[in-house]
């Protein structure tokens, strides 16, 4: 039986910007398996980032439920949503965000040097390493990212 990685129900978030509100995620619901692969598309402005801040633990929902790994997030401290960061949820950003004069393996590792798992410094590098061999990145392990591509 598959399991449930994602569920969310009735999600809203809006915006308020002085006498307006902004209704960005107006109620929605869905729910991602495990193993499952997901597309979400949609027009510009229609609440494409709004939801993926809310998937990705970065932003609260005004109201509805959101559960990761059978986990409700409302009632998760700072610090528990950043270990959700940390050990369940891989972001890239629309503008990346990487260390810009830290080296490609050193963006890799850092959010190893930050996860509660006790691993030495080797261990680190050995599965950074790895990670970049997969996407065929093994040779550009010491640039910096505006010495790599955008796809890179
Ligand atoms: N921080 C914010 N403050 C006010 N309005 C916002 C904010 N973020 C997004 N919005 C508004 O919410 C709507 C959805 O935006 P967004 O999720 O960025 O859309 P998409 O990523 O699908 O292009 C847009 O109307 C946008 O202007
Ligand atoms: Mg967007």
């Amino acid at each position: 039986m598959s399991k449930t990685i994602i569920k969310i129900e009735d999600l809203k978030r809006s915006f308020t910007m002085g006498e307006e509100t902004v209704h960005a995620l107006k109620g929605i619901s869905f729910s991602i398996q495990e193993g499952e692969f997901v597309t979400i598309m949609g027009t510009s402005g229609s609440g494409k980032s709004t939801l993926l801040n809310v998937l990705g633990c970065l932003d609260q929902p005004n109201s509805g439920v959101y559960e990761i790994d059978g986990v409700s997030i409302k009632e998760l401290t700072k610090n528990e949503l950043a270990r959700i960061r940390n050990e369940k949820i891989g972001f890239i950003f629309q503008s990346y965000n990487l260390l810009a004069r830290t080296t490609a393996i050193e963006n890799v590792e850092l959010p190893l040097l930050y996860s509660t798992k006790v691993l030495t410094a080797e261990e680190i590098h050995t599965k950074a390493f790895k990670a970049l061999e997969q996407v065929n990145l093994s040779d550009r392990l010491d640039h910096t990212p505006s010495q790599l591509s955008g796809g890179q």
